[in-house]
């Protein structure tokens, strides 16, 4: 500070409040409001020297000069304090704009997920077997076409071969195909397990199919064989009404009804006796069985006078249709979550 400020006189006093009225008014923030402050009225502020002159006044001027101070670092205060109050109350609102919480806001609540009720179906299914001591088999969805048709008794002029319209798969010198059925995996089960047999075996099957309300170009289907001494269409029939009644209650039952499968003789399609359909209890056509073919024995190269066998198809959509009252198939390929979560977290 230079010496003319140290001089106690009216101007001197008032040059240095208008000074520190000046740096309270352009303090933007409390941190440029506090280095104004200390500027202003601590030790070695012009104020605060002023002030230490006192002692040089000569008695009789005293209380004018120490009157025109003590007004001075009054009003610088003043300043002070109503600035400081000022740049509270704006920073209390910035800081409270910036943690503004909106009660009114739609929480955001992570959802729970759902298991597709096809794979709960198909888990459901095997459960089912495996609780009579069966084994869950599975087989490729890319299959030879040997596996897929030859196998189960379709030569390649047969003409059951053109009764599913299959995706070939290039090239077409390797002869694959995608499975149009879960039954190859009966002749996979047969190379490769030890006799007796009894597996179940679910899983993704192809066709050139339209995609419509009842139909799916992929679909699941599971598949049942048992290949052990004494096999008989009894036993057949005897799974097939377990199966039923696990599914859709004590009331439930199948009927065979006479049909053509190359892989079974004789070959039947059953149905359901569902006692809970929402229209009132009826007949459902739900898959195709019968006695294994002794062909298919044979290529598996099981002796058909020593063992024999039956095998079973269902398809697993149209069971969820009629069970779960699903009026169109593509909601199941969809993948829609609320389609899903209907089901819920049944396990
Ligand atoms: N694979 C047949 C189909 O997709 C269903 C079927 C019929 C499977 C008879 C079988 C069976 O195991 O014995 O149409």
């Amino acid at each position: 500070m230079s010496d003319e400020v140290t001089e106690i006189t009216p101007e001197a006093v008032q040059s240095a409040v208008s000074a520190a009225l000046d740096a309270i008014a352009a303090a933007g923030d409390t941190a440029a409001l506090k280095a104004a402050r200390a500027a202003h009225t601590a030790e070695g502020s012009p104020l605060a020297r002023l002030n230490a002159r006192m002692r040089e006044v000569p008695p009789e001027r005293k209380a004018e000069f120490g009157k025109l101070i003590g007004s001075g670092r009054a009003r610088v205060n003043q300043a002070l304090a109503a600035r400081e109050a000022e740049l509270d109350a704006a920073e209390t609102a910035a800081r409270l704009e910036a943690e503004r919480v909106d009660v009114t806001a739609v929480a955001t609540r992570s959802r729970v997920g759902a298991r597709h009720p096809l794979t709960l179906l198909q888990e459901q299914i095997g459960d089912i077997f495996v609780g009579m001591g069966w084994e869950i088999a599975e087989g490729p969805e890319l299959e030879h076409e040997w596996y897929n048709f030859d196998a189960l008794n379709l030569d390649p002029d047969h003409p059951a071969r053109q009764m599913q319209d299959t995706f070939y798969v290039d090239p077409p010198e390797r002869h694959l195909v995608m499975r149009t059925q879960t039954s190859p995996v009966q002749m996979r089960s047969m190379l490769t397990r030890e006799l007796p047999i009894y597996v179940i075996s679910p899983g993704r099957v192809f066709r050139t199919d339209e995609y419509d309300a009842t139909h799916l170009p992929v679909f699941t289907q599971v598949e049942g064989l048992v290949v052990d001494k004494g096999i008989t269409m009894a036993h057949l029939k005897g799974t097939l009404d377990h199966l039923a009644r696990q599914l859709f209650g004590a009331e439930a039952k199948t009927r065979l009804r006479t049909n053509y499968f190359p892989f079974t003789e004789p070959s039947a399609e059953f149905d359901l006796w569902h006692p809970t359909f929402k229209d009132g209890p009826r007949w459902i056509e739900w898959g195709g069985c019968g006695m294994v073919n002794p062909n298919v024995l044979r290529a598996a190269g099981i002796d058909p006078e020593v063992y024999s066998g039956f095998a079973f198809g269902i398809g697993v959509e149209r069971a969820l249709m009629f069970r779960s009252d699903v009026q169109d198939m593509r909601d199941m390929a969809e993948g829609d979550i609320r389609f899903s979560e209907q089901f819920g977290m049944v396990v």
